[in-house]
């Protein structure tokens, strides 16, 4: 073969693999930005999609659920292999999953499941280890006493799974008559500002009572919480309980006002679900972690990563060793 032929070879080999990359699309259906979270996995997931040679597409729900299966569906039209979906409400998506799997297009849960449908994967953290470990947190530290537990709303179902390992770990302490509930409720939403309106209210309502516990679903509610103990107590002790380790929560506990967060390293899940998206798109099997969690319609084959416990004492070991926060953010939060 001469120079040139080689040089076309080359360049024909080099123009196949490119249209070939530019044709594997995966979708991904942001429902919501209830936490700072929602803002950064996005980034991690095309990272990673672009590092494989695929395109990501993104659509953002904005917490409107009717919105987010319209969107999903212009997805499947788009031309995508392969579906992600961060529902803002995780129940009536059996249609859309039905319409997507007409299609070719594999769906996959990413964070929140989507009840009642036929999808293919979940992707997420183990849910009700995260309660297990709030509650645990705050029994070794207030083994009795009066206690809250303000959870996210049930249109997504972790804020279920977070309750339910909450109660098992509680439950033998109310029993035997240690721990007292005070009020247990689910709120219509993930906003601060319905927590810190929920607690105004109990305050208002319940002059002079101890609460030596509030476990609040995340740092959102926490910060809620602390807003309005701050207004209506000003002095307090309490153990208070988030999730996600938000610059907010961080410096919440940097400050003695909250407890403890619970970590989900949000990289490895979403660098995680961007390898088996291509993967699976490129005709692969996805590696189970984790087993598989019901969904209402079937046990949806599941890849579940763990938490981790972050207080005062180990955020160096923790959220910092991960590159999740920078140092310099840990010294601006402490100044
Ligand atoms: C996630 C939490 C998050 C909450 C609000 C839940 O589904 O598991 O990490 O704090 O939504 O965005």
């Amino acid at each position: 073969m001469n120079r040139n032929a080689v040089t076309l070879l080359f360049a024909m080999i080099v123009l196949a693999f490119t249209s070939c990359q530019d044709s594997l699309k995966i979708g991904f259906s942001v429902g919501d930005f209830s936490s700072d979270r929602m803002s950064q996995e996005p980034a991690f997931f095309e990272e990673e999609i672009v590092s494989l040679g695929a395109t990501a597409l993104f659509e953002y729900g904005y917490g409107d659920p009717v919105q987010q299966l319209e969107q999903a569906r212009s997805l499947i039209a788009s031309g995508i292999e392969v579906l992600l979906v961060f529902p803002a409400d995780g129940d009536n998506w059996a249609e859309v999953v039905e319409e997507a799997h007409e299609a070719g297009v594999k769906v996959i849960a990413y964070e929140r499941m989507l009840t009642n449908a036929d999808i293919d994967y979940y992707f997420s953290f183990y849910n009700e280890d995260v309660g297990r470990q709030q509650a645990q947190y705050t029994v070794a530290r207030r083994p009795q006493g009066n206690y809250i537990l303000l959870g996210g709303p049930v249109s997504d179902n972790n804020s279920l799974l977070f309750m339910k390992g909450q109660k098992e770990i509680l439950q033998p302490y109310i029993e035997n008559g240690d721990i007292n509930i005070l009020l247990e409720k689910h709120l219509d939403t993930w906003n601060s500002i319905d927590a810190y309106n929920e607690m105004q209210s109990f305050l208002e309502e319940n002059e002079g009572i101890t609460i030596d516990a509030i476990l609040a679903a995340n740092d959102e509610l926490a910060g809620g919480c602390i807003m309005a103990l701050d207004m209506l107590l000003g002095e307090w002790d309490i153990i208070i309980t988030g999730q996600d380790a938000s610059l907010g929560g961080l410096q919440n506990i940097l400050d003695g006002k909250q407890s403890m967060t619970v970590y989900k390293p949000i990289a490895n899940l979403a660098t995680t679900a961007a390898q088996s998206a291509v993967k699976l798109a490129r005709g692969g099997e996805i590696t189970i972690i984790g087993g598989s969690v019901n969904n209402g319609f079937k046990d949806v084959p599941s890849v579940l990563l763990e938490t981790v416990v972050v207080d005062e004492t180990n955020i160096r070991e923790t959220v910092i060793a991960d590159g999740f926060i920078s140092e310099d953010q840990l010294t601006f939060m402490t100044e």
